[in-house]
């Protein structure tokens, strides 16, 4: 039986293809590659020992979703990474982000339900929780209007989610909301290799520690937390992916039709300020940091952390690296990159 990813060759993807294959599952990769190249292949092949089937292929053609499934009936839970996913770039060409995000994932249900596979897993985010009330976030947490389009994309396909399982009883799926994924993969050979320059806190620092860029920006430090940076819970992107695999479990064992859609926090329950980050990326790394204050990004939200109980008592599941491991690994990728000039 197959695990088919959408998405498989880019960050997320490509270490749970290395968290699947490494617990004996057999993979379809699906990608149109257009934020990611499929040397990761490479990568992940040197990391298992196995190679993913690999399409390259667009999810929102229906055709080529289609044959996807009629040439890989085997399998048998999907997992959908594929999504368009910068928020600032979602303000500009919004269409794109609701067509790309939709209607992949409308093709995704629709082929699932014709091929009889009826388990998925899907990337969802903590920004549907927008700027909460109450720290740390649980699942109950209401969600709140969405402040970009990509957010907007998150909120929708939940509900189109939770609308399809609720008319098709075989279906089963479970939503992960991500919090801050971090770092690569402990060997060095694959990481976070976007085709535009990152927005994300970590990718910056790493850039800017290793003198590609000017200083990094800190946004703001004057916000009502213990040293007037953001909070954010900052995971590493082996155990976010590991989450992936219990989900998959989770799935095959689930037999209470009251329960076929799940939703789950994905992170460490665990706060980290942005300043603090810094100060421990430093240390554990033995590098400066260049970095200065700057005033406040627009949109960000001060503080936000999961509460991580739900998916530990459901999913069996729970966050085991620490913020220093995950800083490590991602210096580590850094300095591959380059040595090899890639990022
Ligand atoms: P990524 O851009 O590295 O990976 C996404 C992959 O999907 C890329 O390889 C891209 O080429 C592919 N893709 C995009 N549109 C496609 C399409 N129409 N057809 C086929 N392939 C397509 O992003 P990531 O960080 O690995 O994120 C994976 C998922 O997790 C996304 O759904 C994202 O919204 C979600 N997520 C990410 C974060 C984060 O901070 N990285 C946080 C929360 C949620
Ligand atoms: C983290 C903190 C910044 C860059 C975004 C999306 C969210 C989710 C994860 C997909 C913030 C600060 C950042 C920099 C900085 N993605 N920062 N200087 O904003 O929590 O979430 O990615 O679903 O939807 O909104 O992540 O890494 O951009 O920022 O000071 O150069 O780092 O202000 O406090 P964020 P981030």
């Amino acid at each position: 039986m197959s695990v088919l990813i959408t998405g498989g060759t880019g960050y997320i993807g490509s270490h749970t293809c290395v968290e699947l294959l490494s617990a004996g599952h057999d993979v379809v990769v699906m990608d149109n590659l257009s934020n990611s190249t499929d040397k990761v292949l490479d990568g992940i092949e040197a990391i298992t020992g196995k190679r993913p089937a690999f399409v390259k292929a667009d999810c929102c053609d229906a055709n080529a979703m289609e044959q996807v499934f009629d040439s890989h009936p085997d399998i048998s839970a999907v997992i959908h990474f594929a999504a368009s996913k910068a928020v600032g770039e979602s303000q500009e060409i919004p269409l794109h982000y609701y067509r790309n995000n939709l209607v992949s994932l409308l093709n995704l249900l629709d082929a699932m339900l014709r091929h009889q596979v009826h388990q998925l897993v899907f990337s969802s985010s903590c920004t549907v929780y927008g700027e909460a009330e109450k720290q740390p976030v649980t699942e109950q947490t209401p969600v709140q209007a969405a402040t970009s389009p990509y957010g907007n994309t998150k909120q929708i396909c939940e509900e189109i989610i939770a609308d399809a399982v609720k008319a098709h009883p075989a279906l089963k799926a479970v939503a992960l909301r991500y919090f801050n994924p971090i770092g690569a993969h402990q060997s060095g050979l694959i990481g976070e290799l976007p085709m535009n320059p990152p927005q994300n806190l970590v990718p910056r620092l790493c850039l800017a520690a290793s003198g590609k860029t000017g200083p990094l920006q800190v946004f703001g430090d004057d916000y009502d937390t213990p040293d007037g940076s953001c909070i954010r819970d900052y995971i590493h992107v082996s155990d976010l992916s590991r989450a992936h695999i219990a989900a998959i479990d989770y799935l095959k064992t689930q037999s209470n039709p009251k329960q076929n859609f799940e939703i789950f926090n994905i992170g460490t329950g665990k706060g980290c300020s942005v300043l603090e980050l810094i100060r421990t990326f430093g240390a554990v790394n033995k590098t400066e940091v260049p970095h200065k204050i700057v005033g406040r990004r627009a949109g960000d939200i001060p503080v936000i952390w999961a509460d991580t109980r739900y998916a530990q008592q459901k999913l069996g599941w729970s966050a085991q690296i620490s913020i220093e491991d995950s800083l490590r690994s991602a210096w580590l990728w850094q300095m591959n990159c380059n040595k090899n000039n890639t990022k």
